[in-house]
């Protein structure tokens, strides 16, 4: 089932993952909507949501050493749906993954807590991939278990962190003192941690007083 040259290696599921993440979307803005108007407090401080670019996705079954099909793109990889969901409070981030986790229609077949174990250069987040469990399911690909979504929430910092940190990464030539940034680095991410956990604090005397 290789994918014809200049056809969409998503096949004719374009619609399909168009929609899914118009839906959780949506459901997202919803929670937004219903938490500011009980507490005062929007949890999601921005989102994005995207389908992988085409070149990307190939790319990255190439990485893989996958075949450039929609199998691949829709089955053996998870991130075609890719959301990012940056929250200003550490607590609104679980918030968020346990409103995803109740979604009628979907269920968590993988989550990477990143914030309780933190990646050994500081990077925390949350990751999970949901599955749809409702009958929608790629077409065009063999026998599959349902569409995929990948959602990433993270706070603020994190955030910040994170796209400093890829900024550096994707650098053409390592730096000479290499060494030192990266540790620079993790120590940036642990004292933004830290403030994290203090922003956190503020912002539950604030609820209690409330
Ligand atoms: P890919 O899906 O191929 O990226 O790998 P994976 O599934 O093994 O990795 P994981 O779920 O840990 O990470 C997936 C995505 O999280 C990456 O594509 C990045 O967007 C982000 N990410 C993970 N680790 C880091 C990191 O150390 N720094 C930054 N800036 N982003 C990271
Ligand atoms: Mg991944």
């Amino acid at each position: 089932m290789e994918a014809i040259e200049g056809e969409s290696i998503y096949g004719a599921n374009r619609d399909q993952l168009e929609a899914l993440r118009r839906e959780v979307t949506a459901s997202i803005t919803e929670l937004r909507e219903r938490m500011t108007q009980e507490t005062g407090f929007d949890p999601v401080e921005h989102g994005l949501a995207r389908i992988k670019a085409e070149d990307s996705m190939r790319e990255k079954c190439r990485r893989r050493g996958l075949p450039e099909t929609t199998r691949s793109a829709l089955v053996e990889l998870f991130d075609s749906i890719g959301m990012r969901v940056v929250c200003a409070f550490r607590s609104d981030v679980y918030l968020v993954r346990d409103h995803l986790a109740s979604l009628p229609g979907f269920e968590i077949v993988e989550e990477k807590d990143y914030i309780r174990n933190v990646k050994p250069n500081g990077y925390r987040s949350l990751h999970i991939i949901m599955r749809t469990t409702d009958g929608r399911a790629p077409v065009g690909c063999g026998e599959t278990q349902g569409f995929y979504v990948e959602v990433q929430l993270r706070t603020i910092s994190m955030d910040t962190w994170a796209a400093l940190e890829h900024h550096m990464k994707y650098k053409k030539e390592a730096p000479a003192n290499e060494k030192l940034i990266i540790d620079e680095l993790k120590r940036c991410a642990d004292e933004l941690a830290s403030t994290d956990v203090s922003m956190q604090s503020l912002r539950d005397l604030i609820l209690e007083e409330s």
